[in-house]
């Protein structure tokens, strides 16, 4: 005795006719007949009784009906839960450029993996050029950065373009601008950028953001990161440009003011291989895209 003849067994009893049992089994009915005998057989037992219309089951019969539905819903429940319990653990590692710890980053990835629970998660944190190489090496699987690199196996997804803001000690008088200052306010002051290391970097991003408006900029301290720039501030011993999304970062005395600029922006990417279209990706645009919506933050969708 297979589930199948179960399965036929069930179907006879709740149609009432070998005929409608058929069709909803979408078989033709003299081997459902010929099933059905061999199952009394086997069992030694009559399961329907003879001429009655609508047909209808013995005694034995109904019996062996409410095991039979037993069994099937619990193969049934078998079925599903070895599926899903034994599928295949996906690991998805993600890079991230330091500075975007500090911002929407660890909501992005929270929500995603609430919402991808069979999924395993890691994050590293890489520099850009890091990011590059263990993307083509299939050493991680997406990362979020800020640097625009070009290379033909990669492909860079814009997610928005960041505003930008001016880190400043609350007693200098540029503190007091809470309605924005332009680049060409704060070229002559000390300006300390991250990272130090390696090239191209956010520091490079803002250098470059300096020349676009013809400015250039004299007392410049490069640091190692974020962190430090910041706390350098809070020290009194420059500014800083950060994106906004830093502002999270909070000092004593440390202020932070808009730049009005249009060109003061810096691009958030989703960097992935080429030919990467997994659903997992697409997943994760979609937290990303949560995120900004819970936040109301403006973005271009992509289709991907
Ligand atoms: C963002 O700030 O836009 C962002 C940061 C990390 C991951 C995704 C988006």
């Amino acid at each position: 005795m297979e589930l199948r003849h179960l399965r036929y067994f069930v179907a006879v009893v709740e149609e009432q006719s070998f005929t409608k049992a058929a069709e909803k089994l979408f078989i033709a009915q003299p081997p459902l007949s010929r099933q059905i005998q061999n199952l009394e057989t086997e069992l030694g037992a009559q399961l329907f009784e003879r001429g009655s219309r609508p047909l209808q089951p013995t005694v034995i019969g109904r019996f062996f009906y409410q095991q039979a539905l037993k069994l099937l819903a619990n193969a049934e429940q078998l079925k599903s839960i070895t599926i899903r319990e034994g599928r295949i653990e996906r690991t998805l590692t993600i890079a991230f450029g330091g500075s975007l710890l500090f911002g929407l980053l660890p909501r992005v990835v929270y929500l995603f993996r609430q919402q991808q629970p069979h999924l395993k998660i890691k994050m590293v944190k890489m520099n850009a050029m890091q990011q590059i190489d263990a993307l083509k090496e299939g050493r991680i699987d997406a990362c979020f950065g800020r640097v625009r690199i070009s290379d033909p196996d990669i492909k860079r997804i814009l997610l928005r373009e960041e505003p930008l803001m001016v880190a400043v000690h609350s007693s200098h008088a540029i503190a007091q601008r809470k309605e924005g200052l332009s680049l060409a306010d704060i070229v002559d002051e000390t300006l300390i950028l991250y990272p130090n290391l390696p090239k191209p970097s956010f520091s490079t991003q803002m250098k470059g953001l300096f020349s676009e408006y013809g400015l250039n900029p004299q007392n410049l301290t490069v640091v190692e990161d974020i962190q430090l720039a910041l706390g350098m501030v809070a020290a009194g011993e420059g500014l800083c440009i950060v994106p906004e999304s830093a502002t999270t970062m909070q000092f004593k005395h440390l202020e932070y003011v808009p730049i009005i600029d249009d060109a003061a922006v810096s691009p958030v990417f989703l960097i992935l291989r080429n030919n990467d279209e997994s659903d997992y990706i697409r997943a994760l645009i979609d937290s990303v895209y949560q995120v900004y919506d819970l936040e109301a933050i403006k973005y271009d969708r992509i289709i991907f």
